[in-house]
Order: C-alpha cells, then structure tokens, then sequence
C-alpha cells in the first residue's frame, strides 16, 4: 500500500504534491519522492524516510512547475533507501512513474528488457514500467502506456508524466484504487480523497481496467483498449480525519474491513500459473527445508497467536516437529537450537525488541531464520536469513488485525511449501488445501456483509467485567486472539482457555450471567465442544458460540450463535478471527474507549 499524488494546473506543483502526500502518508512512509516538469528538465526529488525529509531537500532547490506527481511509499519490493524511493524513471530520464500495488512478473519482464539493452538501478518492481512505456513510446504517451500495461500482471495504480507531453498526466487503475480530482484550470490524481479534499471534493472515482488522460482543462476515461467511458462526478461530502479512515470511524475497522484485499495482496505472485506455490523470491532452498530437524516459532501478542496457528499447520502437512514460545520467555529459556534447527520468527513491525533478541540468538546458535514480516526493511526483516513479506499494508490501529489473518495465511503458504518439498502432502490434498487459502477473502467479505448478531453479542458483552474464550485444537489458538483483542480495546477482563482445562479450576470463576463465548469450528472437536458449552450452561453462564455454518445442533446449546462459513478445520482461524476482531471492535466503542490508541499500550515495542 503506497499513496500516488498527480497534479497539472496553475498552482505549485510542488505544494500540491507535497500537501498531497501529507494525507497520504498514513498509506506508506518509508519513502517519499516526486517528479516534476521544471521548464525542459524532469526533476525528481526522492528519499528515504519520512515525507519531511523530502520537504527539507525541497527547500534547497527551486523549482517553477505546474505538472508532476509524487508517491509515498510503503516498500514491498527492495527495502527503503533513496534508489527504490518512487518515482521511476527511464534511463533517459524523460519518462517518470509513481506505482502503487505489486507487479508480479516483474522479473520476467525485467530479464526480456535486460536483453533490449535495458540495466535498472533499483530493486522494486515498478522499475519495469517506464523501461517498457519507453520502449513503445512513438510520440503518443497514452498509447505507450496502453501497450506497456497489457505486458504486467499484478495490481497497478499508476501515475505517469512524461518530458515530450508535458501538458498531460496518465492515470491507470487495475486492482490498486486510484481518484482523479477535478478542478477549474487544473485537476489532480490520488489514491485517495484526503490528497485533493483541500482543493475540490468533485472526484472521478477510476475502476479496475480504466485509464484516463488529464490536461490541465480536460479528462478523458478510457477502458485499457482506449474505447472512451463516461463517468459520473461524485461529489465529496466528508470532512479530511474521516476521509483518512476511508469514512470508517476508526483505523482499527477500516484495517478489519481491509482484510480481504491484504490476503489477496500475501496470495499475490506466491501461486504460480500451474497453481503451485513459488518461494523462489525467498531463496529457501529445497535441500535446507529438507535437512531441518526442528522449527521454532517464537513472536510476541498477537503474531505469536499466528505463530501457534502456523505451527499446527506445519506439523500437520510437513510433519517436521514445532515448538513455539513467547519472544521474551525464549531469550531467557536457553532453547535447543542448532545448526538444523529453523527458527521462524513473526513480527508486523519488524522491530519488536524482543522478537529481534530472539533472532540474534537463534543465529548465534547457528539456526537458520526465516521472518513472516510485514515492515519491508524493518530490524527483523533485514537480520533474518529468509524473508517472508505479508504484505498487508501499513497497519495503524494498535490492536493488530490484518497482520494477523496475513501472518496465518504466510504461514499456511510455508507450510505447504514445506509439505511438497519434503513429500509429506499428496497432490489432492495440497491442491485442496490451497483452494480453500485462494477463496478466503471472499468469504471473509461474506462475514463482513452480515455482522448484525455480532453488534448484539457485543452490547450483552459490553455491560459485563469478565469474559472467558473456550476452544480447542485451532480454536483454543483463536481463543486466545479473540480474548487478546477484546481486552486490549475495551478494557474487559477476558482469559483464553483450553476447553478441556475448564474443570481443572477456571471453573469456579463461572457464575450467573458470565458471558462464555464458545469457539466450536473444529469438525472433528465439535461433540466435545458442544458438552463443555453445557458444562458452562449447567454453571449458569451466557453461552455464545462461533461455529461453521450448517451445524445446528449447537442452536439448541448455546444462548447465542455466530455462524461463519464453512471451511477445512485447519483454516477456520482466518475466518473465525473476523467476528471476534468485530466484537472487540463494537464493544469497546460501546464502551467509548479509544479503540485506536487503547491506553497503556504502543504499536512498536522496541524496549524489552
Ligand atoms: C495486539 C498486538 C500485539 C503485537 C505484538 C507484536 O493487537 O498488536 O500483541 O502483535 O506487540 O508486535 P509485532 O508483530 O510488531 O512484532
């Protein structure tokens, strides 16, 4: 997730970009950087850091232009430095690109160009585009990029200006969003409203497969075939805080509701066209995978949920053993780890001090390590020896949701991997199992459609001051998520448990009206779950159960049910997780809590 200004009209491109960009920021800010028309000169101006950085090397330079455009980055391809830094430009500098999205045959094509003569200087994907609108530019811009983008596969927003039609920018929309601002003598393109609501709040909201050319006076639509489209104007009425969170109330449910696409986004590039999984950008050799005795699985909170959810998944398909362990008790628990020992370690940030603690000391042993990451150049994810991005985009709500349905859906992909190259999952299986990651999203949009029984399951647990989650097998991991997030955002009192530990002595904390809520999406734990809903009912307990769709037995149990839709056992946590990150969601703003900065708590801990 990058942000993408473009502007052509009367006023400073430069403050119009660099106002811009400020609203975008929230949408990457590893990287800044901006191309503009200055008399006969492309200038660029790009950088590693934070958008003042740009600002400050801005100040030192003077620079009279009206058309440009402008990227803030959030790195997928090639870590954070001023070379990978947005925008692109051909090696005669006359052709400049901004991208938001991942180009997945990136490399095939940056081979074919290599052969035409082409040498790149940076690591990103994006890179390939003005070669290739170069290569096919015959003195019609638009045509040139019309061909160039027939060539990627992947999701692209784009913005393109060029030294020869400098009147003009090129927008494109496949797959990454992509606005167009429409102004008196100027107009404007972003990914995003917040970019332009400062100058109009009339918008060309763009589609997947359009493209449009904009003047300073005109803008014409076009599908990618250049047959013209017309468009309605939609008229803004938000204000610029609740256009930042895409009109939701908060990051932390605009980040829930992202979830779909984040998945889509890991998937991306990782299957390939005969439907098996490609590691190859991860250069995990098959003979290391082979060799490996033992696995650790070591995180923090919420990513250390994952991690648990990765370790059932990789016993079970690639049968090699895993242990798993809390970061900052590992460091101090003298682990047995060696040489055939790979240690995975799984961190949003990258940073967390005690997950990169963790990864010195399984290298000093002579462990291999392996990061499910989702901040490219973050600490961990330049220490470890294999990378495995999430790429679930910039993640600002404290509490954790789409990195940890993308950190599952990493770890499903690893485990897979490993179950092929070491021979333990026949071909039906794998390719079932595999089917059933690809159409996680959509079924992720079918829980997020309907979620009025959450919204009623969250008022009842709203008024009470202790929860328990129960489950087992997957479901206790995802107990343990569900309780996680409940407190964190509203303050309630909430403990995971293991179904069966009930009666080991948490079950003396249940009494009249204490809400339970049931996790029973395991098939083969389904009958044991339905009696230790009863056990809790017997104690007088308010049951709320989760289960798959289609099992009703449970209706007759359970005070309250919340269905999602049916899936293999093994990958329900992914689906499951929904509802309990919206519950924890509606009950604390019930609650009036500050849901995106809950107190006491930081998005990065970088101190031990
Ligand atoms: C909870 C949450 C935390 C993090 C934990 C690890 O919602 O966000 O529990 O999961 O602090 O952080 P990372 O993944 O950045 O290492």
């Amino acid at each position: 997730m990058c942000g993408i200004v473009g502007y052509i009209g009367d006023k400073k491109s430069i403050d119009v970009l660099t106002r811009g960009l400020e609203k975008l920021e929230y949408r990457g800010y590893d990287s800044a950087g901006i191309a503009v028309v200055n008399k006969d000169e492309m200038k660029i101006v790009k950088c590693k850091g934070r958008l003042k950085n740009l600002e400050e090397n801005l100040e030192e330079i003077s620079i009279d232009s009206h058309v440009g455009i402008g990227h803030t980055r959030w790195a997928t391809h090639g870590e954070p430095s001023d070379v990978n830094s947005h925008p692109h430009v051909n090696h005669k500098g006359n052709i400049a690109v901004v991208h938001n999205g991942i180009i997945e045959n990136y490399l095939e094509i940056k081979e074919e160009l290599k052969k035409s003569g082409y040498s790149f200087v940076s690591e990103t994907d994006t890179e390939v585009i003005p070669y290739l609108i170069d290569m096919y530019y015959d003195g019609d811009l638009k045509k040139a990029v019309m061909k160039a983008i027939k060539k990627l596969k992947g999701a692209f927003a784009l913005g393109v200006l060029s030294l020869d039609e400098k009147d003009k920018l090129i927008a494109v929309r496949k797959d990454s969003p992509l606005i167009i601002g429409l102004g008196e003598g100027e107009n404007f393109i972003a990914s995003d409203i917040p970019a332009v609501i400062d100058w109009t709040k009339d918008i060309y909201i763009l589609e997947n497969g359009e493209m449009a050319e904009i003047t300073k006076d005109h803008v014409s639509i076009m599908d990618f075939e250049g047959n013209p489209i017309q468009k309605k104007v939609y008229k803004v009425t938000w204000d610029i805080d609740e256009a930042k969170k895409g009109g939701y109330d908060h990051f932390m449910i605009k980040e829930i509701f992202e979830q779909p696409k984040a998945i889509k986004d890991t998937l991306m590039s990782r299957i390939d066209d005969s439907g098996k999984i490609n590691l190859d950008n991860i250069d995990i050799k098959s003979e290391d995978i082979k060799n490996i005795e033992k696995i650790y699985i070591v995180a923090c909170g919420t990513a250390y949920h994952a991690g648990l959810v990765g370790k059932a998944l990789i016993e079970k398909y690639a049968r090699i053993p895993v242990l798993t362990d809390i970061a900052s008790e590992f460091r101090y628990n003298n682990p047995f780890i060696d040489e055939k020992t790979l240690m995975i370690v799984v961190s949003q940030s990258g940073e967390t001090a005690d997950t990169l603690a963790a990864l010195r000391l399984a290298k000093e042993k002579k462990a291999k390590v392996l990061a499910v990451c989702n901040v490219v150049g973050s600490s961990i994810s330049r220490e470890a020896d294999y990378v495995f991005y999430t790429w679930a985009g910039p993640e600002i709500a404290v509490a954790s949701t789409k990195a940890y349905t993308t950190q599952v859906v990493s770890l499903a992909l690893i485990a897979l991997y490993m179950a092929d190259m070491k021979g333990t999952i026949d071909e039906f299986e794998y390719k079932k199992v595999l089917e059933e990651v690809k159409v996680l999203p959509e079924k992720i949009e079918k829980i997020l459609e309907s979620q009025s029984n959450i919204k009623s399951a969250a008022s009842y647990i709203s008024k009470s001051s202790d929860i328990f989650y129960i489950g087992r097998g997957f479901d206790y991991y995802l107990a343990m998520e569900g309780s996680l997030k409940l407190k964190e955002v509203s303050y309630i009192h909430s403990e995971a448990m293991a179904a069966g530990e009930l009666k080991h002595g948490t079950l003396a904390l249940i009494e009249e009206n204490t809400p339970v809520l049931a996790l029973a999406t395991q098939d083969f734990l389904y009958d044991k779950m339905i009696s230790n809903i009863k056990e809790v009912k017997a104690r007088g307990a308010y049951t709320i159960a989760l289960a798959k769709e289609g099992n009703t037995e449970i209706k007759g149990v359970a005070d309250f049910i919340i269905y999602i839709p049916s899936a293999i056992d093994e990958l329900t946590a992914p689906l499951a997780v929904i509802p309990l990150q919206l519950l924890a969601y509606y009950v604390a703003t019930e609650r009036g809590c500050d849901v995106d900065k809950p107190r006491n708590l930081a998005k990065s801990v970088t101190v031990e």
